[in-house]
């Protein structure tokens, strides 16, 4: 059996409808996801939405819905947002599905079993916003909670707990030793530092049920539902257990997810792994947050970006590009509307769609559409960039790779210029080298077509359709130079990204 490639976002909160944030977690790990498979490898990529837990509950009831229904309802409309934006993922999980609660109920159990988890009475004050135990450690100078918090409630209540504390420093060595764990490297330090600073708690994972019903239930103790985040971890691992692809999936190797829910990923997640016994994920890559104008993105503000309406201007295409383009993985971004119109026109319509349109509409024009004899004046470099483009797309470099493709298809632009073929095409004796450099130009468009196929599927296939050639996926670091045959006819060019003058 084959390990496949096993990707994952984080589920979503189905409290609300999906924003930025959401879109771009999953176009980057739909990116990374497609350059997989561009690089030979069996892909498997999830997604899907936390349901349970007392904000989906509050919000279920402020809509005067049963949870259920207000789930059902919503997840419909996130499951048209993942269509949307055109991502490869191949299921979708619900944490309401039966198929994903069994296996909760199945890991609980078993760390019942184990004698991981005991009964404790806690007293203390309880934050339902953040679903979590606050302590005086949360309060700030003035001792207040801050307002993250929302408002927070003082409870006594009997619930159970896991043992996490005793995995403090097998958690630490472990971390140490596999460098590649936590990425990037500010992200592990943080991790570090917090496990060597401050002594982990022991991790609260019921709720009673008189005060949280939406939940899943205990399977040792009907009067108490699992905690919301012990159910939401528990995803990664029952879509491949209850599709029985365990073995070709697990361990997973990468959790994508934002900078606000590291701990859970790389302190809770690990331990509750290791105490079942299981192999931990290889890798959870951080990404930052974005804002819009420098600002938090709000509702009583109003500068919430919308990725459907800017997908309904501007194309599917158009948004993964500027997101992608506009970071790394890692740092907060900032959308502007000014920074995606101007890399829309520089970068897209200027940049990639003019070099493709200029370089078959001269083949079309001089030579009837028709691929002269292959010439390899370009050959090395192109190769060079496309060599580095697999490095950057093998370390999930997505923001260098596109700088990467875009070096070239400015190298092409100044080609163009010092070759001059609408020059060449007067002269009857130039005749030849005007065939080479239109052989070296069409031939830089299908290692274009190559290239673009994980960030920009659908600009991509269009490519390949200009070009006549078969849409289907072309492994990107096989794909050499000179495969484009002399006499081969190409198909007819059609703007990639129209100009948008304002
Ligand atoms: O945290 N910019 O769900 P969630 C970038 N259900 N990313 C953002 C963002 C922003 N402005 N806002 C949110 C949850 N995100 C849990 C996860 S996983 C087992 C359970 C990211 O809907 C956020 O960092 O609040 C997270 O990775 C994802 O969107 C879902 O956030
Ligand atoms: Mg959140």
């Amino acid at each position: 059996m084959t390990k496949q490639f096993y990707i994952t976002t984080a589920i979503d909160y189905v409290n609300g409808q999906p924003h930025l944030g959401h879109a771009y977690e999953k176009v980057i790990t739909d990116v990374i996801a497609r350059s997989r498979c561009c690089l030979g490898q069996e892909v498997f990529y999830l997604t899907g939405l936390d349901e349970h837990g007392q904000k989906v509950q509050q919000a279920a009831e402020s809509s005067g819905q049963h949870p259920q229904s207000y789930c059902d309802t919503l997840a419909a409309d996130w499951q048209s947002f993942v269509k949307k934006l055109g991502i490869s993922n191949n299921d979708f999980v619900r944490t309401t599905d039966d198929r994903h609660k069994e296996v909760v109920a199945e890991v609980l159990q078993q760390l019942y079993d184990k004698g991981e988890f005991y009964q404790d009475e806690y007293v203390g004050f309880y934050s339902a916003k953040q679903e979590t135990f606050l302590t005086d450690k949360d309060r700030n100078e003035e001792g207040e909670f801050d307002a993250i918090y929302g408002e927070v409630q003082e409870l006594k209540e009997k619930n159970y707990y896991f043992k996490l504390g005793q995995h403090q420093q097998w958690l630490i060595d472990y971390i140490e030793a596999n460098p590649v764990f936590v990425a990037p490297d500010y992200r592990r330090n943080e991790v570090l530092g917090f496990l060597k600073n401050e002594k982990l708690e022991d991790l609260c994972i019921s709720r009673p049920k008189e005060r949280l019903e939406w939940g899943i239930p205990l399977p040792f103790d009907p009067d108490y539902v699992t905690y919301v985040w012990f159910d939401a971890l528990t995803n990664y691992i029952s879509t491949p257990r209850s599709s029985n692809k365990e073995a070709e999936l697990w361990p997973a190797d990468i959790h994508v997810i934002g900078k606000d829910i590291l701990k859970f990923h790389a302190v809770y997640w690990p331990i509750m792994l290791k105490a079942a016994e299981m192999e931990l994920p290889k890798q959870v890559l951080v990404h930052g947050w974005w804002q819009k104008d420098n600002q938090k993105m709000s509702k009583s503000i109003g500068n919430v970006v919308d990725p459907i309406e800017v997908i309904d201007e501007w194309g599917l295409d158009a948004f993964r590009y500027y997101i992608v383009r506009e970071l790394a993985i890692g740092p907060d971004g900032n959308w502007t509307d000014e920074g995606f119109a101007t890399r829309y026109g520089a970068e897209l319509a200027n940049g990639l769609g003019n070099l493709i349109n200029r370089s078959l509409s001269m083949l079309n024009r001089y030579r009837d559409g028709v691929v002269p004899n292959p010439h390899d004046e370009l050959a090395r470099e192109a190769t060079e960039a496309r060599d580095k483009l697999v490095e950057q797309l093998r370390a999930n470099e997505l923001q260098a790779g596109l700088m990467t493709i875009w070096g070239y298809i400015a190298r092409l632009n100044r080609y163009v210029d010092e070759t001059a073929p609408f020059k060449l095409a007067k002269d009857s004796e130039q005749a030849e080298r005007l065939g080479e450099v239109l052989y070296n130009l069409t031939e830089s468009c299908r290692f274009l077509a190559v290239w673009l196929q994980p960030y920009l599927p659908t600009t991509s296939k269009r490519i390949m359709e200009q070009l006549n050639l078969p849409a289907e996926t072309v492994n990107i670091a096989e794909s050499g130079w000179g495969k484009l045959e002399a006499g081969h006819k190409i198909g007819e060019p059609a703007a990639l990204f129209p100009r948008r003058d304002k």
